[in-house]
C-alpha cells in the first residue's frame, strides 16, 4: 500500500508543487487548507500534471476536532505542515493572527501525532530565523537572531516547539526546512504562484509588471553595500525545493537519521541581486521592465544567500534549474494566468 502523506496548505504556492512530486514518487496524498490565501482550482492543475486528483478537504489547522476527525479517518503516515500565515508586513500589523494562525496551527498537528501513530513531520522553515547574517553563505549552525518581525518569530518559536517537543521523548521526528526565496514555477504552466491583491515578494512583482496589471516596479534600495548596491537573495527554483520535501520525507518514515530532528538550509548556494534578477527577466522574457528605484523597504535584510552543503551530503539534494530557467517558467506562468483569464 501506497504511503499517506497529510500536506497542510497544498493548494498554496509550495505546498502544490510539493504534492505533484509527492504523486510522482508514488505516495497517497491527502491536502488540506483554509483556501485563506489560495483556490481550490490549484487542484485541477495538480491533477492535470500528474493524473491523480489529491483528495482534498477545506479545513483549517487551528481547528482542532476538524483535525482529530481527519486523523481517524485516515491513517497518515507522516506531514508535511505548510500552511501558515506569511506576510511579513501583514504580521506586523496582525500578530495575533499570525501567532494563532501559526502556533496554534503546528501545536495541534504535534499534539495528535502520537496517539494517532504519524511518525513524522516536515516543517516549512525559513532564512528569516538567521536575521541579518554575520557572513555569507550562512549554514545552519549560525546564530538565531531576534526576529525582524511577527512572522518570523512563529517561524523561530515553531522550530523550537518542535525541538522541545520531540527532546521531550514524543514518539515522532521531525525535519525542519529553512527555506531561501522560492521562486518560478513548474514547467508545464499548469501551477505556480497566485498573489491575492498587490504582490509583496519581487518575482510576482516583476512579471505582473512585465505583462502590465502593475504600472511600474519599485526596486527597495540601490544604496546597500553590495556590488550594484541592490539587496542579494538566493533565488531558489519551487519545483527543486518541493523535490527536497520528498527526500526529507522518505528520510524520516525510513529511519535513514539516528537523528530525532534535523535541519536543513535549502538554496542555491549563490546570491543574486534584485537588479541581476531584472536582467535575467528581460533577457529571458524579451520585455524591457519599467521600475524605479526607491527607498529601502523596512526591515528588509541587505544579503543572504544558503550555504547549501548539508543538504546536498546528508539528502543527496541540490538545486539544479538555473536562474534563467526559473524566471523563464515564472513568466510563462504569468502569460499562462493571462490566456486563461485569471488576471
Ligand atoms: C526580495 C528582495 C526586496 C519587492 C520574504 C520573507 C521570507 C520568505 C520569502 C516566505 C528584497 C526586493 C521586493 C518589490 C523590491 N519566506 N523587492 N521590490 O523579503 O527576501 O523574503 O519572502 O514566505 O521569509 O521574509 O522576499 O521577494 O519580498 O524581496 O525591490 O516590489 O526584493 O527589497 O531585497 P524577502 P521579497
Amino acid at each position: 500500500m501506497n504511503r499517506k502523506i497529510l500536506v497542510t496548505g497544498g493548494t498554496g504556492y509550495i505546498g502544490s508543487h510539493t504534492v505533484v512530486e509527492l504523486q510522482g514518487a508514488g505516495y497517497e496524498v491527502v491536502i488540506i487548507d483554509n483556501l485563506s490565501n489560495s483556490n481550490a482550482d490549484v487542484l485541477d492543475g495538480i491533477t492535470k500534471i500528474s493524473g491523480i486528483k489529491p483528495l482534498f478537504y477545506e479545513m483549517d489547522c487551528t481547528d482542532k476536532n476538524a483535525l482529530e476527525s481527519l486523523f481517524k479517518e485516515h491513517s497518515f503516515d507522516g506531514i508535511i505542515h505548510f500552511a501558515a500565515s506569511k506576510a511579513v508586513g501583514e504580521s506586523v500589523h496582525k500578530p495575533l493572527l499570525y501567532y494563532r494562525n501559526n502556533i496554534v496551527s503546528l501545536i495541534n498537528l504535534l499534539e495528535l501525532m502520537p496517539e494517532h501513530k504519524v511518525k513524522g513531520i516536515v516543517f516549512s522553515s525559513s532564512c528569516t530565523v538567521y536575521g541579518e547574517p554575520d557572513k555569507n553563505p550562512i549554514d545552519e549552525n549560525a546564530p538565531i537572531k531576534p526576529a525582524a518581525s511577527p512572522y518570523g518569530n512563529t517561524k523561530q518559536i515553531n522550530e523550537e516547539i518542535i525541538q522541545d517537543f520531540v527532546h521531550s521523548g514524543a514518539p515522532i521526528k521531525s525535519i525542519i526546512l529553512r527555506y531561501f526565496n522560492p521562486i518560478g514555477a513548474h514547467p508545464s504552466g499548469e501551477i505556480g504562484e497566485l498573489p491575492i491583491g498587490v504582490p509583496q515578494n519581487l518575482v510576482p512583482f516583476i512579471t505582473q509588471t512585465g505583462i502590465g496589471i502593475r504600472e511600474q516596479l519599485s526596486v527597495f534600495g540601490d544604496d546597500y553595500n553590495t556590488p550594484d548596491g541592490s539587496c542579494i537573495r538566493d533565488f531558489i527554483n519551487v519545483v527543486d525545493l518541493a523535490k527536497a520535501h520528498v527526500i526529507a520525507i522518505e528520510r524520516m518514515l525510513e529511519d535513514k537519521s539516528d537523528e530525532k530532528v534535523e535541519i536543513f538550509n535549502l538554496g542555491t548556494g549563490k546570491g543574486a541581486s534584485v537588479l541581476e534578477l531584472i536582467n535575467i527577466f528581460e533577457k529571458v522574457s524579451g520585455e524591457s521592465l519599467n521600475y524605479k528605484i526607491v527607498n529601502r523597504r523596512e526591515g528588509d535584510i541587505e544579503q543572504i544567500w544558503a550555504q547549501p552543503d548539508k543538504a546536498n551530503k546528508v539528502l543527496g539534494w541540490t538545486a539544479r534549474e538555473s536562474l534563467e530557467d526559473t524566471m523563464l517558467s515564472a513568466w510563462n506562468w504569468q502569460k499562462r494566468l493571462r490566456e486563461k483569464g485569471i488576471m
